[in-house]
């Protein structure tokens, strides 16, 4: 079956409910046993407690599951506990971590505070390391986290040359695979071990609702769902039913975010005064060659680095858009953007202009363009004739 077959059928049992063809919203803290058999753990129960899953819990885990690979799949209440969840299954007191230097930056606050706590120590490597990774290793390292393309600069990380050095070094490997979603990356064909995403973007789709994944391998499975149940990371019935209900749809609105976004990446790196397009899903992009060996497709999210300007000429911009929206997150049926920052400690990284991150949504290409040039014009930018 292919992935776009996945979407529509699997996690769906329609005979287990009456025909309804959602898998419908279970509200359940307390399941009924039916005998002392049963609670005794004598007779085999498929449900046992609302925080261990439901039917709604396990019809999104199986999807999940079926259309990203690996072995199995847990639902944590949002993409930031997905991420937590993955490093937290893998590590213990006195390991070394090695983290992409171009990580979502809560990613990063997690390491640098409360894995230092607990007296994990991260290190950030640059992106582009690929197997040089191999003299980063060190007795002590339990971890090799990975986010491809990673946060604000889009950078795309030759994923299987990094796990097969993890795999003969006996490192684990995960990834924040939230751009491409579970139809864009296969992390388990790639080599990867652990595969933790925000659903809050793309699966749900809509802008309203908040939930994570870890999907895991068969070697780490086990400890992903122990840890999971000690941290008690379950999410709620409401929004595993919303990100349901976006998966049926996720094939064919991603297809066309990232139309859209191609269309309007191209445009703007048609533009005088635009100085990078960070879309890897862009012919020459940074990024496109191993984009295109590795990846199936594009999303709607990327970067545009502009000329130097003030702040108030970007305020002048940002603050009249009248279709992009100014605010976090992404993946919603909506355009956004926002000014973005790159922290990177790895490596000198030097920002030369005014880096902007665009979600490109599902409105229609030539309105979004038109209020993007109204934007630059407002700030002053000159939009050559020919590409007006
Ligand atoms: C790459 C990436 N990973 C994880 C997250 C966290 O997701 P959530 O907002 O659901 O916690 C985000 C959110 O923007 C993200 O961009």
């Amino acid at each position: 079956m292919k992935d776009k077959t996945k979407a529509i059928l699997t996690g769906r049992d329609p005979e287990a409910h009456h025909g309804a063809v959602n898998t419908p919203v279970y509200h359940a803290s307390t399941i009924l046993y039916p005998s002392l058999d049963a609670i005794r753990g004598r007779v085999p129960m498929t449900y046992k407690y609302g925080r261990s899953g439901t039917p709604t819990s396990r019809a999104l885990e199986t999807a999940i599951t079926e259309i990203e690979g690996g072995a199995g799949c847990v639902l944590t209440p949002s993409g930031a506990s997905a991420v937590a969840l993955a490093i937290l299954s893998v590590v213990k007191a006195g390991d070394h971590i090695l983290m992409v230097d171009s990580a979502y930056a809560p990613t990063r606050r997690l390491c640098d505070t409360f894995l230092l706590k607990m007296n994990i120590e991260t290190e950030y490597y640059a992106p582009n390391i690929g197997a040089g990774i191999v003299d980063k290793l060190r007795d002590n390292t339990s971890l090799i986290f990975t986010e491809s393309p990673g946060s604000q600069t889009f950078d795309v990380q030759d994923i299987p040359a990094i796990c097969a050095v993890a795999k003969t070094h006996n490192v684990k490997t995960a990834i924040d695979n939230t751009w491409a979603s579970p139809l864009y990356f296969d992390p388990f064909s790639h080599g990867i071990d652990l595969s933790a995403q925000a659903l809050t973007k793309y699966v749900v789709g809509h802008a309203d609702a908040l939930l994570g994944s870890v999907t895991a391998n068969d070697a780490t499975l086990e400890s992903v769902k122990d840890t999971h149940a000690q941290l008690g990371h379950c999410a709620g019935p409401d929004d595993i039913y919303l990100a349901l209900r976006g998966l049926r749809t996720l094939p064919t609105r991603l297809a066309q975010h990232a139309r859209n976004a191609l269309d309007i990446a191209t445009w703007l790196n048609s533009l005088p005064f635009v100085q990078d397009v960070l879309y890897p899903a862009l012919p020459g992009a940074p990024g496109h060659d191993i984009w295109k060996r590795d990846f199936k497709g594009g999303s709607g999210l990327f970067a545009v680095r502009l000329a130097p300007c003030s702040e108030d000429q970007l305020a002048a911009m940002l603050d009249n858009m009248r279709l992009f929206g100014m605010g976090y997150s992404w993946g919603g049926f909506e355009s956004l953007i926002v000014p973005a920052a790159v922290k990177r400690t790895a490596e000198t990284y030097e920002e030369t202009g005014q880096l902007l991150r665009l979600h490109i949504g599902l409105e229609d290409v030539d309105d979004l363009k038109a209020d993007l040039a109204d934007g630059f014009t407002r700030a002053g930018y000159v939009l050559s004739s020919s590409s007006e």
